[in-house]
């Protein structure tokens, strides 16, 4: 099993959340006794966490603000607060629609793009299937945050990352790919291909199975989060 220092050190992009509160919570949605109900509850809880992280890699300026105290106090502040209108959040349906959610709670107004691609199950490598785009105008003058709670064999997120970059003209490197769980065959797949993407993960586990689940994993967070397995 390589360590969280290896991931860093071939995927210079990619941050993992450093949360004590992660350990317990990731054993709930874990579990396969967690219901539905209760998933729902816990990933709420995991994924405000890993918005903000994401929401803290968009660009930000030097701010100085005034304390109650009457000193000065030199901060900073996200261009998602100085300028909204350059920011926008993407969700791969149908999975990437609850994270969507925990940024939207973040920042209420911002602008929403949604890419409908699934896996095809029945098929051994379980390829990507795109089939409805929906982004907001001059989508390729934003910073991007796209949104899919896993990143498996990587298939569904470099097929929305091409949308992106090559059909719509994003520049990749004003996109921070946030997901909850990933695994190392998934993040080579993104990081040859998208260098400049910024990856932001909660968690990376060592493999996939034959299926092409993430092990030790979390089965099917988009069926366990809609309550459909
Ligand atoms: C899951 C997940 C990702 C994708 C990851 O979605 O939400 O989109 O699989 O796997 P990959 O990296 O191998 O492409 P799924 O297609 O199961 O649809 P869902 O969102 O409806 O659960």
């Amino acid at each position: 099993m390589s360590s969280d220092q290896d991931h860093h050190s071939s995927h210079p992009n990619l941050t993992t959340l450093n949360s004590r509160a992660l350990a317990s919570l990731f054993t709930k949605i874990r579990d396969r006794d967690t219901t539905s109900k209760d998933f729902v509850h816990y990933s709420k809880r995991i994924m405000r966490l890993l918005a903000e992280e994401a929401i803290a890699l968009l660009p930000t300026l030097p701010y100085t603000v005034i304390t109650p105290t009457n000193v000065s106090f030199i901060g900073q502040i996200s261009v998602a607060d100085t300028d909204p209108d350059m920011v926008c959040v993407v969700s791969i349906i149908r999975a990437g629609d609850s994270l969507l959610e925990s940024i939207r709670e973040i920042i209420p107004g911002i602008r929403v793009g949604k890419l409908w691609i699934q896996r095809n199950e029945s098929s051994s490598a379980k390829e990507a299937v795109h089939s409805c785009t929906k982004l907001p105008k001059n989508i390729d003058n934003m910073n991007v945050i796209l949104c899919d709670p896993m990143l498996a064999t990587g298939g569904s997120s470099c097929m929305a990352l091409s949308i992106l970059v090559d059909e719509y003209g994003v520049d990749p490197s004003k996109i921070i790919f946030a997901n909850v769980i990933c695994c190392p065959e998934g993040l080579v797949a993104v990081t040859e291909r998208f260098p400049s993407v910024k990856i932001v993960s909660c968690w990376v586990d060592p493999e996939m199975n034959e299926e092409k689940f993430i092990m030790p994993g979390l089965g099917d967070y988009g069926d366990r989060f809609f309550n459909t397995a």
